[in-house]
């Protein structure tokens, strides 16, 4: 371990120099994480920094960030590796019409060269067995839950050895285990077996002063003021009863939203007429729009006076 990551402190510090606030629980998180070598599995609401934080962990320690992105369907085949088809076929071919003007093609010397690396199409977890110039890539598994399960337990496999077996060619093996994260929105619960092999950790929505310095750090042009008026309306919203809340994502939206417009400061027409920055859903637009705005907004500023 390198005296980057040698500490909960430095770790904060590396995160902060790639504009990631972290909470003191989540740099705890990700320094055992990278000083035991284990997963990190990532469960939280959207928009709160869960796939941000596998970006910010790559370039702040120069690994490569490999990304497999979960959906449902998702089988090994596009997750490990495929054999690439079309190029086969085009060998065979070839080798059948030199065979024709005599040259006698060998089918088993054919064979085993059309299983060879050059018609490998490597996906994402066989890519992170690789070595990589500058040390072991960061792997992020994003968005697990949409997957089902066989896949996780397949998923669970290729975490517990870090290798992978391709019968045609034999076992690949990551010289260095990399650097694991996963994420899940928990719109279904992640089996146990899984879990138990990672540390986990639950991303909160932040703080009204992580958040603002989240917005410092992420909008920097929005003058403090109106960073606070719109952290704090943020925050307040979240409180509300809504189908979908917003995530810190919508709060930079937002932020940058009233930028282009020169908006200085709140008012209850300005938020009405940009909350498809902050709220994705209709009925939440009507519930909060007009003098619901104007009441938060009244509350905002009172919190923020006192
Ligand atoms: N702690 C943070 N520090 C800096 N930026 C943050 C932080 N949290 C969130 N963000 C910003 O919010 C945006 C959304 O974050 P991210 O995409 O990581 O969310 P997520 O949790 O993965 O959401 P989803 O579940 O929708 O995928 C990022 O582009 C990032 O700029
Ligand atoms: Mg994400």
């Amino acid at each position: 371990m390198t005296g980057q990551t040698g500490s909960i402190d430095a770790v904060a510090s590396l995160l902060a120099g790639q504009g990631y606030v972290s909470s003191r629980a989540l740099s705890t998180v990700v320094f055992l994480s990278l000083k035991l070598g284990r997963p990190l599995f990532l469960e939280g609401e959207a928009g709160v920094g869960k796939t941000e934080i596998a970006k910010a962990i790559a370039s702040a320690l120069g690994r490569r960030l490999i990304r497999l992105q979960c959906y449902e369907g998702l089988d090994a085949s596009s997750a490990v590796y495929e054999w690439n088809f079309a190029a086969q076929m085009i060998a065979i071919r070839t080798a059948e019409a030199g065979a024709k003007s005599g040259g006698g093609a060998d089918r088993d010397a054919l064979k085993a060269e059309l299983f060879t690396e050059d018609y490998l199409i490597e996906r994402p977890l066989l890519q992170a067995m690789r070595p990589q110039a500058g040390g072991a890539p960061v792997l992020l598994i994003d968005e697990l839950d949409r997957t089902d399960e066989p896949f996780e337990a397949f998923l669970l496999e290729a975490l517990s050895d870090f290798q992978v077996t391709i019968p045609e060619l034999g076992t690949i093996k990551a010289p260095e285990a990399p650097i694991v994260i996963l994420t899940s929105n928990r719109t279904r619960e992640v089996h146990d077996a899984l879990k138990r092999r990672c540390l986990y950790h639950w991303v909160d929505y932040p703080t009204f002063d992580r958040e603002l310095e989240i917005l410092r750090a992420r909008a920097p042009e929005a003058q403090d003021a109106l960073s606070r008026e719109v952290v704090a309306f943020v925050q307040r919203l979240r409180d509300a009863d809504l189908f979908k809340k917003p995530g810190v994502a919508e709060t930079i939206d937002w932020a940058k939203c009233l930028l282009a417009l020169d908006v200085v400061q709140l008012s209850p027409e300005v938020i009405s007429d940009t909350l498809g920055a902050i709220l994705k859903y209709q009925d939440d637009i009507q519930k909060i729009q007009g003098s619901e705005a104007k009441k938060i907004l009244d509350e905002v500023r009172k919190g923020l006076v006192a």
